[in-house]
């Protein structure tokens, strides 16, 4: 076992997807070796976890861009010195409200190239709950009957940002809050994108749906998607495809958003809970053996036959 690597030593979390990593510190620039080594445990296991590191806001910044470019971060106000930056942070005031995350979902789906890594450093921790789960997209999209896969392929989604961020639906902004949300008109634009896509590194197909932000199917109104979608959101997020982290001050997670769906618990009122967020920019999500879907525009009529 782990006989690939002779730099880090990973140690899966569960048998489906995660893992622990230990080996590496993410406080220094990262040697090549250790760096690739790294890369393949993402591409074997898609959610990797980095416990005790003490990294500053540079660090991070560091060993994000060793994946590539930053991602872009719309309607949150990202840190003033850091635009690259989330602090994902929720008060001990804040009690009995909404969690910035607390849905399934992956970061941002609605972009047109949506990031390809998240990765979220504890700073506080609550000390108990605030966990974050993950679900494998893979897996979804493997135990999906063939009949039903063949009909996913040739199937584009919307995606809009227009459920969390759009105007007239301020769950998250209309109190104040510690992260400042912004709600706009620019939110209702919807996307297609493949419903199952490729993963270039591993070169398996994921299913590439999400609660939050996949509104509809292209050419088909929110009424007609819904049984479909539901079916498959409720598929996609059952327990024996999914892992959990639980954090602590110093823990890095990073995960893969192209195969991978997460979820904030949101069980801690009346603590502090603070993480450090960048994004590794994605490429358009494509599926082998299809040409590029979706036209990009937003169709008004189907857009507005919301059932
Ligand atoms: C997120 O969705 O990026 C936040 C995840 C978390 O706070 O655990």
């Amino acid at each position: 076992m782990n006989s690939i690597y002779h730099h880090i030593r990973v140690m899966p979390l569960t048998g489906v997807l995660g893992a622990e990593i230990e080996g590496a510190d993410l406080t220094m620039p990262l040697p090549d070796p250790v760096f690739e080594e790294i890369e393949q445990a993402f591409t074997d296991h898609s959610v990797l976890v980095f416990r005790d590191q003490d990294m500053s806001i540079e660090d991070q910044k560091r060993f994000t861009r060793r994946f590539g470019e930053f991602g872009f971060e719309p309607y949150v106000d990202t840190m003033k010195e850091h635009p690259e930056v989330i602090e994902v942070l929720k008060e001990a005031s804040e009690s009995g409200m909404l969690n910035f995350g607390g849905n399934w979902h992956s970061d941002w789906s609605f972009q047109e190239a949506p990031p390809r890594a998240t990765i979220l450093h504890a700073k506080e921790i609550p000390p108990f709950g605030g966990d974050t789960c993950f679900a494998s997209m893979y897996l979804a999209y493997d135990t999906l009957s063939d009949g039903m896969k063949a009909m996913l392929e040739g199937l584009n989604v919307m995606h809009s940002a227009r459920r969390p961020y759009g105007v007239g639906n301020k769950l998250f902004g209309k109190f104040n809050r510690a992260m400042k949300i912004h709600n706009t008109e620019e939110a209702h634009a919807e996307l297609a994108h493949p419903a199952v896509r490729t993963v270039p590194e591993s070169g398996r197909k994921a299913l590439f749906v999400n609660p939050v932000y996949s509104i509809r199917f292209e050419n088909m109104s929110e009424r007609e998607s819904r049984p479909l979608l539901e079916f498959l959101h409720a598929h996609a997020t059952r327990i024996e495809l999914t892992c959990r982290v639980r954090w602590a001050p110093g823990t890095l997670t990073m995960w893969d958003n192209r195969c991978v769906q997460h979820n904030a618990m949101n069980d801690y009122d009346g603590y502090r809970r603070l993480l450090h967020r960048t994004t590794v920019r994605g490429e358009r999500p494509w599926l082998e053996g299809r040409a590029p879907g979706g036209s990009g525009e937003r169709e008004p009529a189907l857009a507005q036959s919301a059932g």
